[in-house]
């Protein structure tokens, strides 16, 4: 049986990991990410990532292993790791938002809270990774 998974990690962005590059992760997230039924959301700043990877536990796993040990980022660490009932992004087999390029838009859209939430999350604090915290991931993808 099937169980649901969801990891969030953030990790530091390298600097030769350009436009060019992100096109080249999202181009594998488009190619293997629906077979194996993954979905999530991974959020691009100046110098950071954060990423929502969602789906059978196994292969959530199997895929965070795959992601650690690539070379266009370092430092993964992973801030949110559980069981869930549902999904987050049920309809993205990997959303994407540059916050760094929307920073304007970003920043008139979402309420001063939200904002704090999401930079605490960004910032590591594991307290910030609770329903509120997710909400506001989730917020991006409408954006
Ligand atoms: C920040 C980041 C996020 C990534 N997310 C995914 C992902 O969701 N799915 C995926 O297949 N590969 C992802 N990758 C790429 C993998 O690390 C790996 O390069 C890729 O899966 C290899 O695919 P291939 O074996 O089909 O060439 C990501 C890489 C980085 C740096």
């Amino acid at each position: 049986m099937e169980t649901l998974y969801r990891l969030v990690y953030t990790s530091a962005r390298r600097k030769d990991c350009d436009d060019k590059e992100i096109q080249n992760i999202l181009a594998s997230c488009k190619k293997n990410n629906p077979g194996k039924n993954i979905t999530g959301l991974l959020i691009q700043t100046e110098n950071r990532f954060l990423q929502v990877i969602e789906g059978d536990k196994d292969e959530v796993l199997g895929l965070s292993e795959k992601i650690k040990k690539d070379p266009r980022h370092g430092g993964v660490n992973i801030r949110f790791e559980q069981k869930v009932d549902k999904r987050l992004f049920p309809n993205w087999h990997m959303a994407f938002k540059d916050i760094s390029k929307d920073d304007i838009q970003f920043q008139s859209k979402i309420s001063e809270e939200d904002k704090k939430s999401y930079e605490a999350m960004m910032e590591g604090d594991i307290s910030a990774y609770n329903d509120r915290g997710m909400n506001v991931l989730k917020t991006f993808v409408s954006m």
